[in-house]
Protein backbone atom coordinates (compact mmCIF):
# COMPACT_ATOMS: atom_id res chain seq x y z
CA UNK A 1 0.00 0.00 0.00
CA UNK A 2 1.44 3.22 -1.27
CA UNK A 3 1.69 6.23 0.80
CA UNK A 4 2.25 9.82 -0.14
CA UNK A 5 4.78 12.52 0.97
CA UNK A 6 1.86 14.06 2.57
CA UNK A 7 0.24 11.44 3.99
CA UNK A 8 4.13 10.10 5.30
CA UNK A 9 4.21 13.45 6.97
CA UNK A 10 1.30 13.79 8.66
CA UNK A 11 1.28 10.08 9.98
CA UNK A 12 4.98 10.63 11.11
CA UNK A 13 4.04 13.60 12.74
CA UNK A 14 1.15 12.03 14.74
CA UNK A 15 3.35 8.76 15.47
CA UNK A 16 5.94 11.27 16.69
CA UNK A 17 3.24 12.83 19.24
CA UNK A 18 2.08 9.44 20.41
CA UNK A 19 5.07 7.94 21.48
CA UNK A 20 8.31 9.92 20.79
CA UNK A 21 9.58 7.73 17.90
CA UNK A 22 11.18 10.27 15.17
CA UNK A 23 10.26 8.77 11.58
CA UNK A 24 12.41 10.30 8.70
CA UNK A 25 11.81 10.08 4.67
CA UNK A 26 13.85 7.05 4.65
CA UNK A 27 11.16 5.09 7.04
CA UNK A 28 8.27 5.46 4.71
CA UNK A 29 8.31 1.56 4.01
CA UNK A 30 8.07 1.11 8.12
CA UNK A 31 4.56 2.93 7.64
CA UNK A 32 3.81 1.33 5.25
CA UNK A 33 4.67 -2.52 6.08
CA UNK A 34 3.30 -2.37 9.31
CA UNK A 35 0.28 -0.29 9.58
CA UNK A 36 -1.18 -1.57 6.06
CA UNK A 37 -2.43 -4.66 7.75
CA UNK A 38 -4.54 -2.10 9.97
CA UNK A 39 -5.83 -0.14 7.39
CA UNK A 40 -7.48 -3.06 5.76
CA UNK A 41 -8.72 -4.53 9.27
CA UNK A 42 -10.22 -1.58 9.92
CA UNK A 43 -11.92 -0.69 6.31
CA UNK A 44 -10.17 2.19 5.66
CA UNK A 45 -9.47 3.77 1.87
CA UNK A 46 -5.97 4.29 2.91
CA UNK A 47 -3.44 5.55 5.13
CA UNK A 48 -4.77 8.94 5.02
CA UNK A 49 -8.61 7.81 6.62
CA UNK A 50 -6.65 5.30 9.48
CA UNK A 51 -4.84 9.17 10.75
CA UNK A 52 -8.14 10.33 9.93
CA UNK A 53 -10.02 7.75 12.22
CA UNK A 54 -7.22 7.29 14.86
CA UNK A 55 -7.92 11.23 15.92
CA UNK A 56 -11.16 10.90 15.77
CA UNK A 57 -11.48 7.95 17.87
CA UNK A 58 -12.11 8.94 21.20
CA UNK A 59 -11.17 5.52 22.92
CA UNK A 60 -7.61 6.09 21.29
CA UNK A 61 -7.96 2.40 20.27
CA UNK A 62 -6.67 3.23 16.91
CA UNK A 63 -3.94 4.79 19.00
CA UNK A 64 -2.67 1.92 20.81
CA UNK A 65 -3.02 -0.28 17.25
CA UNK A 66 -0.59 1.93 15.76
CA UNK A 67 1.95 2.29 18.16
CA UNK A 68 1.61 -1.59 19.28
CA UNK A 69 2.27 -2.05 15.34
CA UNK A 70 5.21 0.94 14.76
CA UNK A 71 7.32 0.02 17.95
CA UNK A 72 9.81 -2.81 17.77
CA UNK A 73 9.65 -5.00 21.19
CA UNK A 74 12.94 -6.62 20.45
CA UNK A 75 14.51 -8.04 23.91
CA UNK A 76 16.24 -10.89 25.25
CA UNK A 77 16.94 -12.27 28.23
CA UNK A 78 19.91 -10.83 29.94
CA UNK A 79 20.32 -9.02 26.54
CA UNK A 80 23.93 -7.20 27.01
CA UNK A 81 25.33 -9.59 29.41
CA UNK A 82 28.42 -7.29 30.73
CA UNK A 83 25.66 -4.83 31.66
CA UNK A 84 24.50 -7.22 34.50
CA UNK A 85 28.03 -7.96 35.16
CA UNK A 86 27.83 -4.47 35.94
CA UNK A 87 25.09 -4.70 37.99
CA UNK A 88 25.83 -7.68 39.79
CA UNK A 89 29.46 -6.64 40.73
CA UNK A 90 29.24 -2.81 40.94
CA UNK A 91 25.47 -1.26 41.47
CA UNK A 92 23.87 -3.66 43.21
CA UNK A 93 26.99 -3.59 46.08
CA UNK A 94 27.19 0.09 45.41
CA UNK A 95 23.03 0.46 46.27
CA UNK A 96 23.50 -1.83 49.24
CA UNK A 97 26.45 0.48 50.67
CA UNK A 98 24.94 3.64 50.19
CA UNK A 99 21.66 2.88 51.59
CA UNK A 100 23.02 1.36 55.04
CA UNK A 101 25.81 4.60 55.16
CA UNK A 102 22.02 5.97 55.32
CA UNK A 103 21.41 3.70 58.60
CA UNK A 104 18.86 1.67 56.68
CA UNK A 105 19.23 -1.78 58.38
CA UNK A 106 17.19 -4.03 56.27
CA UNK A 107 16.96 -2.47 52.81
CA UNK A 108 14.75 -2.85 49.87
CA UNK A 109 16.05 -1.91 46.77
CA UNK A 110 13.99 -0.96 43.90
CA UNK A 111 14.26 -1.25 39.99
CA UNK A 112 12.26 0.07 37.15
CA UNK A 113 12.77 -1.11 33.60
CA UNK A 114 10.86 1.37 31.74
CA UNK A 115 10.37 0.34 28.49
CA UNK A 116 10.34 -3.21 29.35
CA UNK A 117 8.73 -4.82 26.39
CA UNK A 118 7.84 -8.31 26.92
CA UNK A 119 9.03 -8.55 30.39
CA UNK A 120 12.69 -10.29 30.25
CA UNK A 121 14.67 -7.58 31.48
CA UNK A 122 12.59 -7.28 34.28
CA UNK A 123 13.30 -11.21 35.00
CA UNK A 124 16.92 -10.96 34.07
CA UNK A 125 17.29 -7.95 37.14
CA UNK A 126 14.82 -10.51 39.19
CA UNK A 127 17.07 -13.44 38.70
CA UNK A 128 20.16 -11.62 38.66
CA UNK A 129 19.45 -9.75 42.27
CA UNK A 130 18.21 -13.36 43.58
CA UNK A 131 21.12 -14.51 42.69
CA UNK A 132 23.59 -11.98 44.55
CA UNK A 133 21.55 -11.06 47.51
CA UNK A 134 18.82 -14.43 48.68
CA UNK A 135 20.94 -14.93 51.73
CA UNK A 136 21.28 -11.35 52.84
CA UNK A 137 17.81 -10.91 54.02
CA UNK A 138 17.86 -7.54 51.49
CA UNK A 139 14.38 -7.35 49.47
CA UNK A 140 14.30 -5.78 46.56
CA UNK A 141 11.23 -5.60 43.99
CA UNK A 142 10.93 -4.60 40.12
CA UNK A 143 8.78 -2.26 37.95
CA UNK A 144 7.99 -2.89 34.35
CA UNK A 145 6.43 -0.32 32.51
CA UNK A 146 6.11 -0.27 28.48
CA UNK A 147 3.56 2.14 26.29
CA UNK A 148 1.87 -1.81 24.70
CA UNK A 149 -1.20 -3.41 26.72
CA UNK A 150 0.43 -6.24 24.45
CA UNK A 151 3.74 -6.56 26.09
CA UNK A 152 2.43 -5.57 29.42
CA UNK A 153 0.50 -8.29 29.20
CA UNK A 154 2.42 -10.56 28.11
CA UNK A 155 5.51 -9.79 30.62
CA UNK A 156 2.86 -10.08 33.44
CA UNK A 157 1.98 -13.31 32.03
CA UNK A 158 5.47 -14.33 32.43
CA UNK A 159 5.45 -17.32 29.96
CA UNK A 160 7.50 -17.54 27.04
CA UNK A 161 8.27 -20.09 24.52
CA UNK A 162 11.19 -22.67 24.15
CA UNK A 163 12.77 -20.14 21.63
CA UNK A 164 12.30 -16.76 24.10
CA UNK A 165 13.81 -18.74 26.50
CA UNK A 166 16.77 -19.69 24.71
CA UNK A 167 17.57 -16.27 23.97
CA UNK A 168 19.72 -15.39 26.61
CA UNK A 169 19.73 -18.34 28.83
CA UNK A 170 21.79 -21.94 29.44
CA UNK A 171 19.55 -24.78 29.85
CA UNK A 172 20.22 -24.87 34.16
CA UNK A 173 18.81 -21.01 34.15
CA UNK A 174 15.84 -22.18 32.40
CA UNK A 175 15.22 -25.03 34.94
CA UNK A 176 15.88 -23.43 37.92
CA UNK A 177 14.07 -20.22 37.39
CA UNK A 178 11.32 -21.10 34.73
CA UNK A 179 8.25 -24.08 35.46
CA UNK A 180 7.24 -25.91 32.23
CA UNK A 181 3.61 -25.17 31.36
CA UNK A 182 1.84 -26.12 28.26
CA UNK A 183 2.05 -22.78 26.68
CA UNK A 184 5.74 -23.13 27.29
CA UNK A 185 8.34 -21.91 30.54
CA UNK A 186 6.35 -19.82 33.21
CA UNK A 187 8.65 -17.87 35.47
CA UNK A 188 8.70 -19.24 38.57
CA UNK A 189 6.60 -17.75 41.71
CA UNK A 190 9.69 -16.60 43.71
CA UNK A 191 10.86 -14.52 40.57
CA UNK A 192 7.53 -13.53 39.50
CA UNK A 193 6.29 -12.37 42.88
CA UNK A 194 9.11 -9.45 42.92
CA UNK A 195 7.93 -8.14 39.91
CA UNK A 196 4.77 -5.78 39.45
CA UNK A 197 3.61 -4.14 35.48
CA UNK A 198 2.52 -0.97 34.92
CA UNK A 199 1.86 0.13 30.95
CA UNK A 200 2.77 3.35 31.08
CA UNK A 201 3.62 6.45 28.05
CA UNK A 202 7.24 7.64 29.23
CA UNK A 203 6.33 10.99 27.39
CA UNK A 204 3.11 11.42 30.40
CA UNK A 205 3.46 11.87 33.50
CA UNK A 206 5.34 9.67 35.99
CA UNK A 207 3.15 10.76 39.05
CA UNK A 208 2.75 7.33 41.74
CA UNK A 209 5.18 5.12 40.45
CA UNK A 210 7.36 5.99 43.52
CA UNK A 211 11.57 6.82 43.33
CA UNK A 212 13.91 4.01 42.38
CA UNK A 213 17.37 2.94 43.08
CA UNK A 214 18.18 1.95 39.77
CA UNK A 215 16.88 2.75 36.59
CA UNK A 216 16.94 0.67 33.15
CA UNK A 217 15.99 2.46 30.31
CA UNK A 218 17.63 0.91 27.74
CA UNK A 219 16.92 0.70 23.47
CA UNK A 220 13.75 3.03 24.10
CA UNK A 221 14.88 6.22 23.31
CA UNK A 222 17.07 5.31 20.54
CA UNK A 223 14.67 6.99 17.66
CA UNK A 224 13.50 9.85 20.35
CA UNK A 225 14.04 13.64 19.19
CA UNK A 226 17.36 15.40 21.42
CA UNK A 227 14.87 17.41 23.16
CA UNK A 228 12.71 14.57 23.68
CA UNK A 229 16.00 11.91 25.43
CA UNK A 230 17.18 15.36 27.27
CA UNK A 231 13.81 16.19 28.88
CA UNK A 232 13.04 12.30 29.25
CA UNK A 233 16.27 11.74 31.19
CA UNK A 234 15.87 14.93 33.25
CA UNK A 235 12.08 13.74 34.61
CA UNK A 236 13.58 9.66 34.95
CA UNK A 237 16.36 11.60 37.19
CA UNK A 238 13.10 12.74 39.37
CA UNK A 239 12.13 9.29 40.16
CA UNK A 240 15.27 8.43 41.38
CA UNK A 241 17.25 8.48 44.70
CA UNK A 242 20.04 10.87 45.00
CA UNK A 243 22.96 8.24 44.38
CA UNK A 244 20.76 6.00 41.73
CA UNK A 245 21.90 4.24 39.09
CA UNK A 246 20.81 4.87 35.29
CA UNK A 247 21.67 1.91 32.91
CA UNK A 248 20.41 3.16 28.77
CA UNK A 249 21.36 0.61 25.69
CA UNK A 250 24.54 -0.11 24.25
CA UNK A 251 24.23 2.84 21.51
CA UNK A 252 22.31 5.15 23.75
CA UNK A 253 24.06 7.21 25.83
CA UNK A 254 23.49 10.87 27.89
CA UNK A 255 25.40 13.05 25.36
CA UNK A 256 25.12 16.36 26.79
CA UNK A 257 26.55 17.27 29.60
CA UNK A 258 23.67 16.28 32.27
CA UNK A 259 24.56 18.01 35.48
CA UNK A 260 22.36 15.29 37.11
CA UNK A 261 24.42 12.34 36.23
CA UNK A 262 27.88 11.69 36.36
CA UNK A 263 29.04 8.60 33.78
CA UNK A 264 30.38 5.29 35.93
CA UNK A 265 32.24 2.24 34.36
CA UNK A 266 32.51 -1.54 35.02
CA UNK A 267 34.55 -2.81 32.81
CA UNK A 268 33.58 -1.31 29.25
CA UNK A 269 30.13 -1.16 30.55
CA UNK A 270 29.03 2.51 30.89
CA UNK A 271 26.22 3.79 33.41
CA UNK A 272 25.21 6.44 35.33
CA UNK A 273 24.63 7.85 38.62
CA UNK A 274 22.30 10.75 39.76
CA UNK A 275 24.63 13.03 41.76
CA UNK A 276 22.36 15.68 43.63
CA UNK A 277 19.20 17.27 44.80
CA UNK A 278 17.11 18.33 42.37
CA UNK A 279 15.88 21.93 42.88
C1 LIG B 1 13.48 -2.51 21.69
S1 LIG B 1 12.41 -2.69 23.08
C2 LIG B 1 13.58 -2.71 24.40
C3 LIG B 1 13.19 -3.64 25.52
C4 LIG B 1 14.21 -3.76 26.66
N1 LIG B 1 14.38 -2.51 27.35
C5 LIG B 1 15.54 -4.25 26.13
O1 LIG B 1 16.49 -3.46 26.01
O2 LIG B 1 15.63 -5.43 25.79
C6 LIG B 1 11.73 -1.05 23.17
C7 LIG B 1 10.43 -0.98 23.96
O3 LIG B 1 10.14 0.40 24.23
C8 LIG B 1 8.74 0.57 24.18
N2 LIG B 1 8.45 2.00 23.94
C9 LIG B 1 8.63 2.71 22.81
N3 LIG B 1 8.22 3.98 22.98
C10 LIG B 1 7.78 4.07 24.26
C11 LIG B 1 7.21 5.13 25.05
N4 LIG B 1 7.01 6.35 24.56
N5 LIG B 1 6.87 4.86 26.33
C12 LIG B 1 7.08 3.62 26.85
N6 LIG B 1 7.59 2.58 26.16
C13 LIG B 1 7.93 2.80 24.88
C14 LIG B 1 8.28 -0.35 23.06
O4 LIG B 1 6.92 -0.71 23.19
C15 LIG B 1 9.23 -1.54 23.22
O5 LIG B 1 8.65 -2.57 23.98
Amino acid sequence: MDIDRITFRILSGYIEKLCGLVLDDSKTYLIENRLSPLVESLGCKGMAELYQRAVQDSTHEIDRKIVDLITTPETAFFRDPQVFDALRYRIIPDVVDNKRGRGETSPNIRFWSAGCSTGQEVYSIAMACHEMLHHTGIEFSVLGTDISATNISKASAGIYSDAEVQKGLNQSQIETCFQRVAAGWKIRDELRSRATFKRLNLLESFAGIGRFDVVFCRNVSIYFSPDVKTALYQRIARVMMTDGFLVLGSAESLFEPQPLFKPKRHLRTLFYQRTRELP
